[in-house]
Protein backbone atom coordinates (compact mmCIF):
# COMPACT_ATOMS: atom_id res chain seq x y z
CA UNK A 1 0.00 0.00 0.00
CA UNK A 2 0.84 3.62 -0.14
CA UNK A 3 -0.08 6.25 2.34
CA UNK A 4 -0.03 9.51 2.24
CA UNK A 5 0.09 11.17 5.90
CA UNK A 6 -0.69 14.53 6.95
CA UNK A 7 -0.74 17.07 9.51
CA UNK A 8 -3.68 19.49 10.11
CA UNK A 9 -4.77 22.30 11.82
CA UNK A 10 -3.07 23.91 15.25
CA UNK A 11 -0.07 22.05 16.26
CA UNK A 12 -0.04 19.96 19.33
CA UNK A 13 2.59 17.81 21.40
CA UNK A 14 2.95 14.13 19.82
CA UNK A 15 2.17 15.01 15.76
CA UNK A 16 5.78 13.26 15.22
CA UNK A 17 5.21 10.72 17.28
CA UNK A 18 2.27 9.75 14.93
CA UNK A 19 3.94 10.24 12.12
CA UNK A 20 7.03 7.87 13.81
CA UNK A 21 4.48 4.81 14.74
CA UNK A 22 2.94 5.16 11.53
CA UNK A 23 6.26 4.91 9.14
CA UNK A 24 7.78 2.15 11.72
CA UNK A 25 4.70 -0.05 11.25
CA UNK A 26 3.81 0.88 7.46
CA UNK A 27 7.30 0.29 6.70
CA UNK A 28 8.51 -2.43 8.55
CA UNK A 29 6.12 -4.55 9.64
CA UNK A 30 3.52 -3.90 6.27
CA UNK A 31 5.82 -3.59 3.53
CA UNK A 32 4.00 -0.21 2.85
CA UNK A 33 5.59 3.30 1.43
CA UNK A 34 4.02 6.36 3.41
CA UNK A 35 4.52 9.73 2.06
CA UNK A 36 4.44 12.97 4.15
CA UNK A 37 2.73 16.21 2.83
CA UNK A 38 3.86 18.99 3.45
CA UNK A 39 1.59 21.45 5.08
CA UNK A 40 -1.60 19.87 5.50
CA UNK A 41 -4.19 20.10 2.34
CA UNK A 42 -1.82 22.48 0.69
CA UNK A 43 0.80 19.81 -0.05
CA UNK A 44 -1.84 17.40 -1.57
CA UNK A 45 -3.01 20.54 -3.40
CA UNK A 46 0.38 21.18 -4.69
CA UNK A 47 2.11 17.77 -5.00
CA UNK A 48 4.21 18.91 -2.14
CA UNK A 49 6.06 16.26 -0.28
CA UNK A 50 8.51 13.96 0.48
CA UNK A 51 8.88 10.07 0.88
CA UNK A 52 8.95 9.23 4.46
CA UNK A 53 11.47 6.16 6.08
CA UNK A 54 12.72 5.07 9.28
CA UNK A 55 16.08 6.91 9.18
CA UNK A 56 13.98 10.00 8.46
CA UNK A 57 11.98 10.11 11.64
CA UNK A 58 15.09 9.28 13.51
CA UNK A 59 15.22 11.49 16.97
CA UNK A 60 11.41 12.70 16.45
CA UNK A 61 9.88 10.94 19.52
CA UNK A 62 10.52 13.77 21.74
CA UNK A 63 9.68 16.93 19.20
CA UNK A 64 7.57 19.15 19.36
CA UNK A 65 5.66 20.79 16.37
CA UNK A 66 5.43 18.61 13.19
CA UNK A 67 8.23 17.53 10.82
CA UNK A 68 5.43 17.99 7.89
CA UNK A 69 4.09 21.86 9.01
CA UNK A 70 0.41 22.19 9.24
CA UNK A 71 -2.12 24.35 7.62
CA UNK A 72 -5.48 25.02 8.54
CA UNK A 73 -6.75 25.79 4.76
CA UNK A 74 -9.24 23.21 3.25
CA UNK A 75 -9.05 21.77 -0.81
CA UNK A 76 -13.03 22.99 -0.08
CA UNK A 77 -11.70 26.49 -0.04
CA UNK A 78 -11.26 26.60 -4.11
CA UNK A 79 -14.08 25.09 -6.19
CA UNK A 80 -11.72 22.74 -7.97
CA UNK A 81 -9.65 21.91 -4.88
CA UNK A 82 -11.39 18.55 -4.51
CA UNK A 83 -10.79 17.63 -8.28
CA UNK A 84 -6.95 18.38 -7.74
CA UNK A 85 -7.03 16.53 -5.00
CA UNK A 86 -7.89 13.50 -6.40
CA UNK A 87 -5.67 14.23 -9.55
CA UNK A 88 -2.62 14.44 -7.13
CA UNK A 89 -3.12 11.29 -5.32
CA UNK A 90 -4.18 9.12 -8.69
CA UNK A 91 -1.37 10.45 -9.79
CA UNK A 92 0.93 9.81 -7.26
CA UNK A 93 -0.27 6.49 -6.75
CA UNK A 94 -1.62 7.28 -2.76
CA UNK A 95 -4.21 4.44 -2.17
CA UNK A 96 -4.93 5.63 1.36
CA UNK A 97 -4.77 9.06 3.73
CA UNK A 98 -3.98 9.62 7.44
CA UNK A 99 -4.91 12.58 7.99
CA UNK A 100 -3.74 13.88 12.15
CA UNK A 101 -5.96 16.62 12.76
CA UNK A 102 -8.64 18.07 14.80
CA UNK A 103 -12.35 18.67 14.02
CA UNK A 104 -11.72 21.09 10.67
CA UNK A 105 -9.17 18.38 9.19
CA UNK A 106 -11.69 14.90 9.50
CA UNK A 107 -14.03 16.96 8.67
CA UNK A 108 -12.48 17.28 5.51
CA UNK A 109 -11.24 13.61 5.39
CA UNK A 110 -14.85 12.78 5.62
CA UNK A 111 -16.05 14.52 3.06
CA UNK A 112 -13.00 13.82 0.33
CA UNK A 113 -13.83 10.19 1.15
CA UNK A 114 -17.45 10.91 0.33
CA UNK A 115 -16.46 12.87 -2.73
CA UNK A 116 -13.82 11.12 -4.51
CA UNK A 117 -13.74 8.44 -2.44
CA UNK A 118 -10.24 7.69 -1.11
CA UNK A 119 -9.68 5.19 1.99
CA UNK A 120 -8.87 7.66 5.17
CA UNK A 121 -7.95 6.94 8.67
CA UNK A 122 -8.40 10.08 10.96
CA UNK A 123 -6.03 10.57 14.09
CA UNK A 124 -7.47 12.61 16.32
CA UNK A 125 -4.80 15.78 17.72
CA UNK A 126 -6.15 18.60 20.01
CA UNK A 127 -4.90 19.97 22.88
CA UNK A 128 -8.13 21.35 23.33
CA UNK A 129 -9.47 17.56 23.56
CA UNK A 130 -12.74 18.42 22.32
CA UNK A 131 -13.43 15.38 19.43
CA UNK A 132 -15.86 13.33 19.93
CA UNK A 133 -15.51 9.59 19.84
CA UNK A 134 -12.07 9.43 21.91
CA UNK A 135 -11.70 9.50 25.70
CA UNK A 136 -8.83 11.92 25.10
CA UNK A 137 -6.94 13.32 22.35
CA UNK A 138 -3.20 13.58 22.12
CA UNK A 139 -1.70 16.46 23.40
CA UNK A 140 -4.02 17.85 25.98
CA UNK A 141 -2.35 15.77 28.67
CA UNK A 142 0.99 17.48 28.07
CA UNK A 143 -1.11 21.12 27.64
CA UNK A 144 -3.10 20.48 31.15
CA UNK A 145 0.93 19.75 32.32
CA UNK A 146 2.14 22.75 30.94
CA UNK A 147 -0.73 25.05 32.24
CA UNK A 148 -0.52 22.77 35.92
CA UNK A 149 3.64 23.96 35.87
CA UNK A 150 2.38 27.47 34.87
CA UNK A 151 -0.12 27.94 37.86
CA UNK A 152 1.96 26.70 40.89
CA UNK A 153 4.87 29.13 39.91
CA UNK A 154 2.00 31.63 39.39
CA UNK A 155 0.62 30.88 42.69
CA UNK A 156 3.77 31.61 44.94
CA UNK A 157 4.35 34.99 43.62
CA UNK A 158 0.56 35.74 43.93
CA UNK A 159 1.20 35.06 47.49
CA UNK A 160 4.15 37.43 48.04
CA UNK A 161 2.49 40.10 46.49
CA UNK A 162 -1.40 39.36 47.98
CA UNK A 163 -2.46 39.37 44.20
CA UNK A 164 -5.35 37.49 42.49
CA UNK A 165 -3.59 36.56 39.26
CA UNK A 166 -6.20 35.48 36.21
CA UNK A 167 -4.72 32.57 33.96
CA UNK A 168 -6.17 32.08 30.46
CA UNK A 169 -5.68 28.84 28.98
CA UNK A 170 -6.58 27.86 25.40
CA UNK A 171 -9.97 26.42 24.81
CA UNK A 172 -12.18 27.67 21.96
CA UNK A 173 -15.25 25.77 22.33
CA UNK A 174 -14.82 23.97 25.51
CA UNK A 175 -13.08 24.27 28.63
CA UNK A 176 -11.15 21.23 29.19
CA UNK A 177 -7.43 22.62 30.15
CA UNK A 178 -9.14 25.04 32.18
CA UNK A 179 -10.85 22.26 34.38
CA UNK A 180 -8.09 19.81 34.69
CA UNK A 181 -5.42 22.46 34.80
CA UNK A 182 -7.44 24.03 37.53
CA UNK A 183 -8.54 21.49 39.64
CA UNK A 184 -4.70 20.36 39.34
CA UNK A 185 -3.67 23.98 40.39
CA UNK A 186 -6.24 24.60 42.84
CA UNK A 187 -8.28 27.21 40.91
CA UNK A 188 -10.04 29.36 43.48
CA UNK A 189 -12.48 29.87 40.33
CA UNK A 190 -12.66 28.16 36.69
CA UNK A 191 -14.22 29.65 33.92
CA UNK A 192 -15.75 27.78 31.08
CA UNK A 193 -17.60 28.24 27.96
CA UNK A 194 -20.11 24.93 28.93
CA UNK A 195 -20.91 27.28 32.17
CA UNK A 196 -21.26 30.76 31.07
CA UNK A 197 -20.22 33.20 34.51
CA UNK A 198 -21.34 35.89 36.17
CA UNK A 199 -18.31 38.00 37.40
CA UNK A 200 -20.16 39.10 41.02
CA UNK A 201 -19.85 35.22 42.11
CA UNK A 202 -16.17 34.76 40.63
CA UNK A 203 -15.45 38.17 42.43
CA UNK A 204 -17.37 36.60 45.69
CA UNK A 205 -15.75 33.45 45.66
CA UNK A 206 -12.16 35.45 45.80
CA UNK A 207 -13.60 37.50 48.51
CA UNK A 208 -14.40 34.67 50.68
CA UNK A 209 -11.09 33.07 49.88
CA UNK A 210 -9.18 36.39 51.31
CA UNK A 211 -12.03 36.91 54.32
CA UNK A 212 -10.15 33.49 55.40
CA UNK A 213 -6.86 35.05 55.42
CA UNK A 214 -5.27 33.75 52.08
CA UNK A 215 -4.77 36.82 50.36
CA UNK A 216 -4.26 35.46 46.97
CA UNK A 217 -6.63 33.48 44.38
CA UNK A 218 -5.93 31.72 40.81
CA UNK A 219 -8.75 32.21 38.58
CA UNK A 220 -8.18 30.02 35.69
CA UNK A 221 -10.11 31.09 32.38
CA UNK A 222 -10.62 29.07 29.42
CA UNK A 223 -10.38 31.68 25.97
CA UNK A 224 -13.83 30.60 24.68
CA UNK A 225 -15.48 31.49 28.00
CA UNK A 226 -18.21 33.83 27.98
CA UNK A 227 -20.11 36.33 30.50
CA UNK A 228 -23.82 35.12 31.63
CA UNK A 229 -25.74 37.91 28.78
CA UNK A 230 -26.03 41.02 30.85
CA UNK A 231 -23.30 40.19 33.39
CA UNK A 232 -20.67 41.89 31.94
CA UNK A 233 -19.98 42.92 28.86
CA UNK A 234 -19.11 40.29 26.11
CA UNK A 235 -16.05 40.37 24.88
CA UNK A 236 -15.47 40.73 21.01
CA UNK A 237 -13.12 39.34 18.56
CA UNK A 238 -11.70 39.48 15.40
CA UNK A 239 -12.06 36.99 12.39
CA UNK A 240 -8.46 35.24 11.42
CA UNK A 241 -7.99 34.41 7.60
CA UNK A 242 -10.02 30.98 8.24
CA UNK A 243 -13.64 33.20 9.60
CA UNK A 244 -12.90 31.74 13.01
CA UNK A 245 -12.97 34.14 16.30
CA UNK A 246 -9.37 34.64 17.27
CA UNK A 247 -9.73 34.21 20.54
CA UNK A 248 -8.02 35.54 23.59
CA UNK A 249 -8.07 38.43 25.85
CA UNK A 250 -11.62 37.71 27.67
CA UNK A 251 -8.81 37.40 30.66
CA UNK A 252 -7.72 40.96 30.61
CA UNK A 253 -11.60 41.97 31.15
CA UNK A 254 -12.23 39.55 33.98
CA UNK A 255 -9.54 41.08 35.84
CA UNK A 256 -10.66 44.57 35.49
CA UNK A 257 -13.69 43.16 36.58
CA UNK A 258 -12.47 41.30 39.57
CA UNK A 259 -10.01 44.07 40.41
CA UNK A 260 -13.00 46.87 40.23
CA UNK A 261 -15.04 44.68 41.90
CA UNK A 262 -13.01 43.47 45.03
CA UNK A 263 -10.27 46.71 45.36
CA UNK A 264 -7.68 43.79 45.54
CA UNK A 265 -4.80 43.49 42.69
CA UNK A 266 -4.99 41.62 39.97
CA UNK A 267 -2.77 40.60 37.43
CA UNK A 268 -3.06 38.53 33.71
CA UNK A 269 -1.43 35.86 32.33
CA UNK A 270 -1.97 34.70 29.09
CA UNK A 271 -0.19 31.32 28.41
CA UNK A 272 -1.17 30.99 24.75
CA UNK A 273 0.76 28.59 22.44
CA UNK A 274 3.44 27.60 25.34
CA UNK A 275 0.56 25.27 25.69
CA UNK A 276 1.23 23.65 22.33
CA UNK A 277 4.89 23.91 21.79
CA UNK A 278 7.98 21.48 23.01
CA UNK A 279 8.16 17.64 23.98
CA UNK A 280 4.96 15.53 24.40
CA UNK A 281 4.90 14.33 28.14
CA UNK A 282 5.34 10.35 28.57
CA UNK A 283 1.59 9.97 28.30
CA UNK A 284 1.07 11.76 24.71
CA UNK A 285 3.76 9.81 23.19
CA UNK A 286 2.69 6.62 24.22
CA UNK A 287 -0.97 7.44 23.11
CA UNK A 288 0.50 9.08 19.75
CA UNK A 289 2.71 5.83 18.83
CA UNK A 290 -0.32 3.86 19.82
CA UNK A 291 -3.05 5.83 17.65
CA UNK A 292 -0.62 5.91 14.34
CA UNK A 293 0.09 2.13 14.55
CA UNK A 294 -3.55 1.63 14.95
CA UNK A 295 -4.25 3.81 11.87
CA UNK A 296 -2.19 1.78 9.91
CA UNK A 297 -3.55 -1.81 10.65
CA UNK A 298 -7.30 0.10 10.07
CA UNK A 299 -6.18 0.61 6.41
CA UNK A 300 -5.04 -2.49 6.10
CA UNK A 301 -7.84 -3.95 7.86
CA UNK A 302 -10.11 -2.16 5.14
CA UNK A 303 -11.76 0.11 7.65
CA UNK A 304 -11.99 3.23 4.64
CA UNK A 305 -13.65 6.05 6.55
CA UNK A 306 -13.07 5.99 10.81
CA UNK A 307 -10.55 7.89 13.17
CA UNK A 308 -8.64 5.59 15.56
CA UNK A 309 -9.62 6.58 19.14
CA UNK A 310 -8.63 5.55 22.42
CA UNK A 311 -11.79 4.10 24.52
CA UNK A 312 -11.36 2.67 27.92
CA UNK A 313 -7.86 2.33 27.59
CA UNK A 314 -8.41 0.12 24.15
CA UNK A 315 -7.17 1.04 20.73
CA UNK A 316 -10.96 1.70 18.38
CA UNK A 317 -12.60 2.64 15.26
CA UNK A 318 -14.97 5.00 14.96
CA UNK A 319 -16.91 5.88 11.85
CA UNK A 320 -15.96 9.42 10.72
CA UNK A 321 -19.79 10.52 10.42
CA UNK A 322 -20.07 9.85 14.64
CA UNK A 323 -16.86 12.25 14.55
CA UNK A 324 -17.81 15.24 12.39
CA UNK A 325 -19.63 17.90 13.07
CA UNK A 326 -19.64 17.36 16.88
CA UNK A 327 -17.67 18.84 20.01
CA UNK A 328 -17.12 17.44 22.89
CA UNK A 329 -17.42 18.91 25.83
CA UNK A 330 -16.56 18.82 29.10
CA UNK A 331 -17.30 16.13 31.78
CA UNK A 332 -19.80 18.79 33.41
CA UNK A 333 -19.92 16.73 36.76
CA UNK A 334 -16.46 16.83 36.86
CA UNK A 335 -16.89 20.60 36.62
CA UNK A 336 -19.83 20.83 38.96
CA UNK A 337 -19.07 18.11 41.46
CA UNK A 338 -15.56 18.46 42.06
CA UNK A 339 -13.73 21.91 40.05
CA UNK A 340 -16.87 23.83 41.90
CA UNK A 341 -15.96 22.18 45.83
CA UNK A 342 -12.88 24.42 45.51
CA UNK A 343 -13.89 27.49 44.47
CA UNK A 344 -13.77 30.07 46.79
O1 LIG B 1 -5.85 24.00 18.17
C1 LIG B 1 -6.88 24.60 18.87
C2 LIG B 1 -6.39 25.88 19.42
O2 LIG B 1 -5.32 25.60 20.25
C3 LIG B 1 -7.47 26.70 20.13
O3 LIG B 1 -7.59 26.45 21.46
C4 LIG B 1 -7.02 28.11 19.86
O4 LIG B 1 -8.13 28.97 19.89
C5 LIG B 1 -6.46 28.00 18.51
O5 LIG B 1 -5.94 26.71 18.39
C6 LIG B 1 -5.40 29.03 18.21
O6 LIG B 1 -5.04 28.88 16.90
P1 LIG B 1 -3.90 29.67 16.14
O7 LIG B 1 -2.65 28.88 16.33
O8 LIG B 1 -4.34 29.67 14.75
O9 LIG B 1 -3.79 30.99 16.79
Amino acid sequence: MRIGVLTGGGDCPGLNAVIRAVVRKAINDMGDTVVGFFDAWDGVLEKRSMELNVAALAGTLPRGGTILGTRRGSPYDSPDGPARVQKNLHEMGIDALIVIGGNGSLWVASKLHADIGIPVVGVPKTIDNDIEGTDVCFGFNTAVQIATDAIDRLHTTAESHDRVMVVEVMGRDTGWIATHAGIAGGATAILIPERPFDIADIADAVRRKHNRGRYASIVVVAEGAMPKPGTMEAPVYENDPFGRPRLGGISSEVARAIEKQTGYETRVVQIGHIQRGGTPNAFDRVLSTRLGIAAVTALHDGASHCMVALRNDDMVRVPLENVVGKIRHVDVSLYDNVATVFFG
